[in-house]
Order: C-alpha cells, then sequence, then structure tokens
C-alpha cells in the first residue's frame, strides 16, 4: 500500500457511506487529511460511519446530501467547503444502478425515461454539479478530482445501457475537465472491475459471480482498499498525471 502525510489537507467524497467512497475517505483521513464524507440524508450509515471513524481518532465530518438534486448538492459542496476552510481533493462517487437486477441491453421498456432522468442526475449531473460548486475551492488550492467511472464505460456489461453511458460520459467528462481547468487543477477517473465490500444496490447473480471468478486474472474482486489506493495516487501523487482514466479491475479487462 502506497502512503502520503495528508495533514492539512481537505476532501470531499460523495457516495461515502460505504463502499469504495467509504474505503476512500477512510484511507485519507487516516493519512492526516481532513475529510468530508457526503451521503444521501437518509443513509443511516453515513452518521454511524461518521462516527466511527471520529471516534478513532480521525478528523472527518458528514456532508448530507443528494447529488441529483442540484440545490441539495450545491449547498452540501459548499458547506463541507466552508466548513472545512477549502477542498483540496473532490471524489466524485456517488452513483446508482437504479436497479437490482441487470436489466438487458434490449429491454427499453424498463430504460425509460424517467429511468434515464434518473440516472443521468445521480450519475452525470452529480459530477457537474460537484465539480462546478467546489471549482473554486480547488483552484485556489491547486486540486485534484477523481470521477469513479467503470470499465462499463468502454466495453458495456454493467447494470444497464443507461449506468454504462453516463459512465462513458464522465470519462468523456474527465478529459474535457483536465483541459479545462488546467493548470489549477488535475482531473482523472478510476474505472473500476469487480467490487466487493460495497453496498452496491444491483446485485450479481452466483453464475455472473462465477464467470468473474474464472475470468479475473488476479482472480479475486477488488476492495474498496484497493480502489482507494489508485484514487490516494489520483490525487496526492501522479502530479504530472491528468485527463486520464485508470482501469483497476485485477487485469478483467486486459
Ligand atoms: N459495485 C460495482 O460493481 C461497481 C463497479 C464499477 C464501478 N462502480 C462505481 O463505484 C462507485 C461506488 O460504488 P460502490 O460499489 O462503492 O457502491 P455503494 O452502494 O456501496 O456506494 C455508493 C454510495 O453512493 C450513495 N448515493 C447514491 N445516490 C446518491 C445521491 N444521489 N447522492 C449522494 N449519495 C448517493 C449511496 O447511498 C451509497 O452509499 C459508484 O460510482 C459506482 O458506479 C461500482
Amino acid at each position: 500500500m502506497i502512503t502520503a502525510d495528508l495533514t492539512g489537507r481537505k476532501m470531499l467524497v460523495t457516495g461515502s457511506a460505504s463502499g469504495i467512497g467509504l474505503g476512500t475517505a477512510e484511507l485519507f483521513a487516516r493519512l492526516g487529511a481532513t475529510v468530508a464524507l457526503n451521503d444521501l440524508a437518509g443513509n443511516p450509515l453515513l452518521e454511524s460511519e461518521v462516527a466511527r471513524l471520529r471516534d478513532a481518532g480521525h478528523r472527518v465530518l458528514a456532508a448530507p446530501g443528494d447529488v441529483g438534486n442540484a440545490e441539495s448538492c450545491q449547498a452540501m459542496v459548499a458547506r463541507a467547503g466552508e466548513a472545512m476552510g477549502g477542498i483540496d481533493y473532490l471524489v466524485n462517487n456517488a452513483a446508482t444502478p437504479g436497479t437490482t437486477s441487470i436489466i438487458p441491453a434490449g429491454d427499453l421498456e424498463r430504460q425509460n425515461e424517467e429511468f434515464w432522468q434518473r440516472l443521468l442526475s445521480v450519475n452525470l449531473m452529480g459530477p457537474v454539479r460537484c465539480t462546478a460548486a467546489a471549482a473554486p475551492y480547488l483552484k485556489k488550492s491547486r486540486g485534484a478530482i477523481v470521477n469513479t467511472a467503470s470499465i462499463s464505460a468502454f466495453a458495456g456489461g454493467g447494470s444497464s445501457s443507461v449506468y454504462c453511458a453516463t459512465k462513458a460520459a464522465l470519462v468523456n467528462l474527465t478529459k474535457e475537465w483536465a483541459r479545462g481547468l488546467a493548470p489549477d487543477i488535475r482531473v482523472n477517473a478510476i474505472a473500476p472491475g469487480w467490487v466487493a465490500g460495497s453496498n452496491w444496490e444491483c446485485k450479481w447473480t452466483d453464475d455472473f459471480v462465477a464467470d468473474l471468478e474464472q475470468r479475473v486474472p488476479l482472480q479475486r474482486p477488488g476492495t474498496p482498499a484497493d480502489y482507494a489506493e489508485a484514487i490516494l495516487f489520483l490525487c496526492a501523487g501522479g502530479a504530472y498525471v491528468t485527463g486520464h482514466t485508470l482501469v483497476v479491475d485485477g487485469g478483467l479487462t486486459a
């Protein structure tokens, strides 16, 4: 595991009451950063995880808010930025599959207008809103953004075509923002593959997991700590890396 001294750094991680976001918040807090954990106000894990991290002596705060709602999202980023006295790192990680089981690409009835609007608003406009609201802070700190995309951005195979499309757009926006916000802010993404230890709403079937077990060269799912380490490199290291999407998938798409 790589390490860094992040004392004095301030970060905001969206969707961090569980999974990759929580693993990232925990790693950065352990390395000395002050971390604002965002998640939906109704998610009881947000308060309990913040309390657990605080009891462990870390500098963390809860930043409840819905990234799928413009007003709530902007207010959440502003509150977090004010409370911490700035933002060095923004991790746009919150997303939803909008379904508990995989929707076949050809099922256009379930992938209706309402479904599109919901996923676009959370998975794509969420990062757009957070980036816009955090940009003044990040410019001042010459900070970094990491977007959580997905390997489904490149070759499909996600929970729905709509989900894949939102992640593909996020990979594209990562390059757009890298150019547009340079030289003050570096912008990168990670593309996770198989994830273990998260609360992801779309549950994979046993057959799907058995297939992954066969196909992933490193023969195991990625843990939140695996993904957090990649995010750490892109935030606290990688001084000459921007516009890049780092595939972190145990070799699945190799
Ligand atoms: N689990 C997978 O198979 C997988 C694979 C590739 C990429 N990803 C991506 O990784 C990221 C993290 O997912 P995870 O696997 O850790 O799942 P997770 O469900 O444990 O974490 C996602 C968090 O986002 C929160 N969230 C959802 N909508 C929100 C909103 N509107 N506002 C604020 N918070 C919201 C959820 O409450 C949850 O706590 C997501 O961007 C996801 O698309 C996941």
